[in-house]
């Protein structure tokens, strides 16, 4: 858990804090609800950042490191993307993309642009995004390495089969998403009647394979780890489950993560380090570490892992994880001493150390007219430019 090593940063790097949001941001409109009219006690704001804010709040805080950054709106636009890259090419992206026309699947390729225009970016290369996403693919490997993960089995289609072999209550999640996309109250099941009856209904919402887990019921922690000479662990989260309304499992559910109208938002808690002791600690940091090498992420990431009789089982792993002040990845740096700003400076060092292996692609334009303002307007488009600014 010591800390990574500090390098002086080039202050007078370029940063692109790149990000993907089109049409209205849901938190934008939670901002007309009055906390007063809830039905229950909030314990936590319910005026919550939009993700363009957050991406802002993240460019802010790298000029206060000083660096030159800037918060960029990718807005499903690759040619807005190949526009800034050409002509006012940044020192790094920094790479908060996590959708391409709202499909996760195409996180991997946008990083796959950057490294085609060779311009490092924080985070992991296209190989361990593409992996993670697939939820059953990662457990597999994870296993064919040592590392446990609960038991699972991946169904196709909505229907229960014969030869189950898997302990119940299990979890039911859609294999391909994350961020607890398709996790409510109603994923854990207790046997086939209640899991024949749910499978259907996730699998019209989601077109695509279910991922069938047995429940781990011990603590869940997250464990964010960084670097790359060698990663470290910083203190992991421990979460707390012991409010849950009636009725729900102790999970991080969608609405839990993200909702906060609902009750279950405000009834999950967080503990930073996590009420370990140091001989299960150890452990989570040697699996932890384990996994971030294995699926190769690169700079930071969060493992999702819960404990079965102090034994770490590996849910998922997040090569791109929030990047929120004070919450998730952040709040275990803060954890370890490390501000916001200073923490993100470590990362985007991480990035500026993968010097590009050539000379930029033709066509591009190393920093020029970098920050503030619009981008050049070029004489083929200036309509367009003027448009998008
Ligand atoms: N096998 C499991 N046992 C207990 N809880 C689980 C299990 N799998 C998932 N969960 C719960 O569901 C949440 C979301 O699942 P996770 O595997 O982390 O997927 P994602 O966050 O990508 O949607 C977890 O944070 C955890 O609370
Ligand atoms: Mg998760």
């Amino acid at each position: 858990m010591s800390d990574t090593t500090q390098k002086p940063a080039d202050k007078k790097l370029r940063v692109l804090v790149l990000f993907n949001q089109v049409g209205e941001d849901w938190y934008e409109k939670l901002r007309q609800v009055d906390p007063k009219t809830l039905k229950f006690e909030p314990e936590y704001p319910i005026h919550v950042p939009t993700v363009a804010e957050e991406c802002e709040d993240i460019a802010r805080a790298l000029r206060r490191a000083g660096y030159r950054a800037r918060a960029y709106n990718l807005q499903n636009d690759l040619r807005r993307l190949e526009r800034v890259l050409r002509r006012s090419r940044p020192d790094v992206i920094f790479n908060l993309v996590e959708f391409f026309h709202d499909d996760a699947g195409m996180e991997a390729a946008v990083a796959g642009v950057f490294d085609l225009y060779q311009i490092p970016y924080t985070g992991s290369a296209p190989f361990t995004l593409e992996l993670c996403q697939r939820k059953g693919l990662t457990k597999r490997v994870l296993l064919d390495y040592g590392i446990a993960t609960p038991r699972f089995k991946i169904l196709e289609e909505p229907a229960v089969p014969a030869k189950f072999g898997l302990a119940y209550p299990v979890i039911v999640k859609p294999a391909w998403e994350d961020a607890s996309a398709g996790v409510d109250e109603r994923s854990v099941v207790y046997n086939d009647e209640q899991l024949g009856a749910w499978l259907p209904h996730v699998f019209r919402e989601f077109d695509q394979p279910m991922l069938i887990e047995e429940f781990i019921d011990g603590p869940e922690l997250h464990v964010s780890v960084w670097g790359n000479d060698p990663p470290l662990m910083l203190p992991p989260i421990e979460f707390d489950f012991s409010e849950m309304p009636e009725g729900h499992p102790p999970i991080v559910s969608y609405q839990a993560k993200w909702d906060p109208l609902s009750e279950v938002y405000h009834r999950v808690h967080t503990i930073c380090p996590a009420r370990l002791s140091k001989r299960v600690m150890r452990k989570v940091e040697e699996v932890a570490i384990h996994t971030y090498e294995v699926a190769e992420c690169r700079d930071y990431a969060r493992l999702d892992i819960r404990l079965k009789g102090n034994k770490p089982y590996v849910l998922e792993v997040n090569p791109n994880p929030d990047l929120t002040e004070g919450v998730s990845f952040m709040e275990s740096a803060e954890r370890a001493g490390h501000s916001f700003s200073e923490a993100l400076s470590r990362i985007v060092e991480m990035a500026a150390e993968r010097k590009p292996q050539s000379t930029p692609a033709p066509g591009t334009t190393p920093g020029q007219d970098w920050i503030p303002g619009p981008l050049p307007t070029a004489g083929t488009e200036p309509s367009e430019d003027a448009r998008e600014e």
